[in-house]
Order: structure tokens, then sequence, then C-alpha cells
């Protein structure tokens, strides 16, 4: 635990220090491989890893409301293939690997897989992104298999807005799956929101949870992203996505309505642990945070710092470029030299930053968030 502990804090002093500056000192922060950088000079450190495409849900913003065409057994890589490609992504210099999917609690055998990235060597920190429904059950158990962080999908306070927006879920649910969360003793729980104007969601009503809780809420800017981003539900448009600095202005202008302080920046040293994107503020003597991500109006992918490998085994270098690369088949043919060679193919072939060029063929509940 102490290497974990040491790297968790070396980490945070030197993104506090130099996030503006070159990564060139990363290599030092922990043990084991030499940190990679891409070609654009970004290191990349961070591995999200998407279980399953399915999920209990079937969020109007991800995923068309029949679910997704399931996939055939050999096509979803199997646990076995997950740990060994991690173990490669180490090699590069992946430190941080975070679990997605669908709902990567469907997954059979999620636990064991926590438990085996927790024990590899050069992997600091496992999170999970859910959605928090099957957290009652498992979180116990996932806490003790070495989960560090988990992040909490949850769009609405609002019973009947959750199910419309999940088309099947219940809000006690996932409330009750943050409980837990807390209860397992997990720290820092984010909770993400995506925010749709249409949708007319209660963002103060979100952001107070973060007061009396040690819960990190992030509002996260509606991206286009597979065809469930325009066949149905809201269906994506540019006029749905809230900027970020537009939203803060609508909370702090609420806040003051109802007697509260406006949100402050954290600066870095509040910042809970993590390796995403968000900006972070809080209510002075707040117990949490209130954090944004936006992709849309303030581009941050010049500190991109990740990859993703789908559940059917593909290197995605970047959320928003089709172009992925066959893990899998180089696995089942060439071993794990081959994966070496498809994790150097991902850090040349991502791109400097997206360019605008916004919007995938595939669902979110296949990239994985
Ligand atoms: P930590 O900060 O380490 O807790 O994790 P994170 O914010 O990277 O993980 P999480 O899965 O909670 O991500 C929240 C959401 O932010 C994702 O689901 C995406 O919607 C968005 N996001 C995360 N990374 C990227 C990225 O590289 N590009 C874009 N466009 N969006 C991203
Ligand atoms: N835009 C923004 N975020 C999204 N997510 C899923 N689809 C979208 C979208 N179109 C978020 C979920 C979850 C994470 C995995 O991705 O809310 O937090
Ligand atoms: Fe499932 Fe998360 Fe997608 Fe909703 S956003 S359908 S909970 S994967």
């Amino acid at each position: 635990m102490a290497k974990r502990d040491k790297s968790y804090a070396l980490r945070r002093l030197y993104l506090a220090k130099n996030e503006s500056s070159s990564y060139t000192e990363v290599s030092n922060i922990s043990k084991g491989e030499e940190a990679m950088k891409d070609s654009h000079g970004r290191v990349i450190d961070y591995l999200r890893i998407s279980l399953t495409d399915k999920c209990n849900f079937r969020c109007i913003y991800c995923m068309p409301a029949d679910g997704v065409q399931p996939m055939g057994h050999d096509e979803l890589l199997r646990i076995e293939e997950i740990e060994t490609i991690a173990r490669v992504a180490t090699r590069i210099g992946i430190r941080s690997v975070r679990l997605t999917g669908g709902e990567p609690l469907v997954r059979k055998g999620v636990v064991d897989l926590v438990a085996s990235l927790h024990d590899m060597d050069g992997i600091v920190n496992v999170s999970m992104t859910t959605n928090g429904v099957l957290l009652p059950d498992m979180a116990a158990d996932l806490k003790a298999a070495g989960l560090s962080r988990v992040n909490i999908s949850l769009d609405t306070l609002d019973p009947e807005q959750f199910t419309y927006i999940t088309r099947v879920g219940r809000l006690e649910s996932t409330l009750r799956g943050i409980d837990a969360a807390l209860e397992a003793g997990f720290n820092p729980v984010k909770i993400n929101a995506v925010t749709v104007r249409r949708l007319n969601q209660d963002f103060l009503a979100f952001a107070k949870l973060s007061i009396d809780r040690p819960l990190h809420v992030r509002f996260i800017e509606y991206m286009p992203v597979g065809e469930s981003t325009g066949s149905d539900g809201t269906g994506w448009d540019r006029s749905d996505v809230i900027p970020s600095e537009e939203l803060l202005g609508i909370i702090n202008e609420r806040a003051v309505a109802e007697g509260l302080p406006e949100l402050v920046s954290t600066g870095d040293d509040g910042k809970p642990i993590g390796w995403g994107p968000a900006r972070y503020y809080e209510f002075p003597g707040a117990k949490g945070t209130v954090g944004f991500i936006s992709p849309l109006s303030r581009h941050f992918c010049s500190q991109c710092n990740r990859l993703r490998l789908t559940a059917d085994g593909k290197l995605r270098p970047c959320l928003f470029s089709d172009r992925e690369i066959d893990v899998r088949s180089a696995l089942r043919k060439g071993g794990e030299d081959a994966v070496y060679d498809c994790f150097l193919e991902a850090l040349n072939m991502k791109p400097d930053d997206h360019h605008d060029k916004v919007g995938t063929e595939r669902n979110m509940s296949q990239i994985g968030g």
C-alpha cells in the first residue's frame, strides 16, 4: 500500500506544480517501465477499459432504446485477455486504469479482475465508472479487491425524469448505490451528470449534493456520440449543449437567490484525486466539490493522457476518432509482443486535438465514455 500512496502523493504534487510545463519527470514517479509520450509530447498513463457494452439502463444519450446488438462470444475480450493487455500497457507507462461499460458491474468476473489489476506491478490506481445500481451488493467486495474509486452516473434527482432518461431505471436504485459507495469507504465518490438543455435539470439541487456529504458532482457537456444521439430520445443538437461557463453562472445565480455563497475554484490543492479533465469548484465549507467537464467548450486535448480499450478489443486513441487498432486479433495471433506494437501504434496515431470533429460511429456504451 505504501508504494501506491506515495505514487498518489507524488502525482498530485507533480500535477499541481507542473500542470502547464512538460511532463518529462513523470517517468520518475513510480517504479516500473518508463512513462511514454505520444507523438505530440503528451504522457499517456491512463487506460479506460470497457468490460461490456451491455447495461441495465438504456440512457437516451448513450444507447438506442432496444439496446445494443449483443457481441458474439469470441468478439468479447476474455477476462484473462484483458489482464494480459493491461500488463502490456504498463510497459508503455500506463499507471491508472478505469473500468467502464456499458455497465462494468454486469460483467462476470469483474471483482477478480479488479483484484488482479490492483496487484499488477506498475498500476497505482484502479477506478470504475458505473450507474451504481449493483453497488449495494458489490461495493464491499470491490473495495476489498482493491478498487480505489468509483464515479457514479446520475443526471437528475427527479424520479420521473430519471426513468425518462434511463428509459428503465429507478432513481432510488442509483441513490442507494451512492450510499453504498460512501459506506464502503470509497473516496472520492464522484457523480457524473450529463447536462442537456432541453431536459431542464435542476442543477443547483445537484450542486448542493456536495455540501453535506463528501460527494464530487461533475457536470459533463452533452457530446454527440453514436447513433443514439440523433435517432431518438433527446437527439443531440448543439443547442442542447450547456457550456460549462454558462452553467457555472446559472448555478451561482440560483445559489445566491437561495442565500448560499457562490462556488469558488478549489485550486489544485482542493481537487479530488483523479486522472481526468474536470475543473473543480466548491461551496465554501462544503464536504465535496462541484466539477465541470467541458469537452466541447474548452478543448482539453492538449492535456489528454488516455487511451481506450473497447469490450471487443479495439484500442481507441481518441474518443472522437473512429480509427481503432485491433488489439484482440493481435493478441490472439501474435501474443504480448504484438499487443505492445498495438500500443506503440496507438501512441503514434493519437491526434493532437479533435479540431471540433466531434461525434462517433459507435455509441458511448460501446466506447466507455
Ligand atoms: P477521474 O477524473 O480520474 O475521476 O476520471 P474521469 O473523469 O476521466 O472518468 P469518468 O469516466 O468519470 O469520465 C467522465 C466523463 O468525462 C466521460 O464519461 C466522458 O463523458 C468525459 N470524458 C472523459 N475523458 C474524456 C476525453 O478524453 N474526451 C472527451 N471528449 N470526454 C471525456
Ligand atoms: N455525452 C456526455 N457524456 C456521456 N456519457 C454517456 N453518453 C454521453 C454523452 N453523449 C457519460 C455517462 C457516464 C459516462 C460513462 O459517460 O453519463 O458518466
Ligand atoms: Fe448505461 Fe452509463 Fe450508458 Fe446510461 S450512460 S446507458 S448507465 S452505460
